[in-house]
């Protein structure tokens, strides 16, 4: 049996240059895709039965998508978008403009999601817990006295750790001032001070509305990291030390956790994804504090899903840990936003349900709380 075919847009942005931090380009171009990863996705598209329109998310992208709009039951996106500080919103609001549904959420929860501080300002309402912050608009602001050494300064709407470098890390005055000057002078906008937080870090996937199904977390390791880096994934763990060659092990999936914290990072997530309305799937950063007090660091709406296994990609190493194979976990995530959209997608390829339970099992069942669900 085959799945109903859709015809859908797969829109994306692809990356020209390779990540390397002394090249402008490479990093502006480093949240996006590989030409390897949007083929590997396109052709995992039409391996589900579906009929793929591939869009750029350049500018020529609202016309393309204007033209194809009677064809089109859906749109995958992918793009980061092309520029400027609400950029994941801007494919998102084309298709809210010519009414064509798609995957993901909608233009305010994607550029609230890009701006950290306007995040971490909703998620302080639902008291959501993420670490203490303070916004510098210029170097000369006065720190707050509430904030407390080590902190980390970052730019306030980069993602792909771009910006964030091993000296982001800053344990005095001194330190955290030449940081907030530099990262306002070179990334054009506020920097964002957070109080460090030293304990582990997880990354949890999502997908789903209702039910949200919680994918295994994955751990960033930071203990085999060489001295002189941070404990933490900054630009040059991600893109020099994380790389297929690397004998480091910088991740760990599932996360070896206590089955109540788990519960715990897991209820964290939940109330995070309904706090901002985030629909279909993403990836959401967390780490705890020295007392193990899991916070929410940032939220990634388009999380990246390289398929080479090689590639440490996370979203997908979860999905491969809970047994979906690719294909499923993109029939899944498209699934999402169909059932949204109430539009008919046939059962044949829908992975087995156990599949979104086994993977607890497997993990959890020595624990005396864990209670098979
Ligand atoms: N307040 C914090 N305390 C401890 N570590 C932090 C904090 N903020 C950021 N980090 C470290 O820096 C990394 C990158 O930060 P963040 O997730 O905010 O950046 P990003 O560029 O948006 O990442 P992504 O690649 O997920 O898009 C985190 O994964 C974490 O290791
Ligand atoms: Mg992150």
């Amino acid at each position: 049996m085959e799945t109903k075919k859709l015809n859908l847009a797969f829109v994306y942005n692809v990356r020209h240059k390779k990540p390397c931090l002394a090249d402008e380009q490479a990093v502006a171009e480093a949240e996006f895709d590989e030409p390897v990863t949007i083929n590997g996705i396109a052709h995992s598209l039409r391996k589900l039965g579906h009929e793929v329109y591939r869009i750029e998310a350049n500018e020529e992208a609202y016309l393309k998508l204007k033209n194809l709009k009677n064809k089109l039951d859906l749109v995958f996106n992918v793009a980061e978008g092309l520029q400027n500080h609400d950029r994941e919103a801007q494919i998102p609001a084309m298709l809210e403009n010519l009414n064509i549904p798609y995957v993901g959420s909608k233009p305010l929860t994607q550029a609230l999601c890009l701006n950290k501080a306007y995040t971490k300002k909703v998620l302080a309402y639902h008291q959501i817990t993420t670490p203490r912050f303070q916004m510098f608009y210029n170097p000369n602001e006065k720190l707050s006295r509430k904030m407390r050494f080590p902190l980390i300064v970052k730019p306030v709407s980069e993602g792909s750790s771009k910006g964030i470098t091993n000296d982001c890390l800053v344990n005095n005055q001194m330190e955290l001032y030449k940081k907030i000057g530099e990262l306002i002078e070179k990334f054009n906008q506020p920097a964002l001070v957070e109080e460090f937080l030293n304990g582990r870090e997880f990354t949890v996937s999502l997908i789903g509305n209702d039910p949200v199904e919680v994918l295994p977390p994955v751990e960033i390791l930071f203990d085999h990291l060489p001295n002189n880096l941070a404990p933490m994934d900054s630009y040059e763990v991600k893109w020099i030390i994380d790389n297929p060659e690397s004998q480091i092990q910088t991740i760990s999936c599932p996360a070896q956790l206590d089955y109540k914290k788990f519960l715990q990072i897991k209820k964290l997530c939940l109330r995070t994804k309904q706090a901002l309305d985030i629909l279909d799937w993403c990836r959401i950063d967390v780490r705890m504090d020295s007392e193990g007090c899991p916070h929410v660091l940032e939220i990634n709406q388009i999380p990246g899903i390289i398929p080479d296994p090689k590639e440490n990609s996370r979203f997908p190493l979860a999905a491969r840990t809970a047994g979906y194979t690719y294909e499923e976990m993109i029939h899944k995530i498209i699934k999402a936003a169909c059932d949204r959209h109430n539009i008919p997608l046939s059962p044949a390829l829908e992975p087995a349900p156990e599949k979104a339970t086994n993977w607890l099992v497997k993990t959890f069942s020595g624990q005396k709380a864990f209670k098979p669900i």
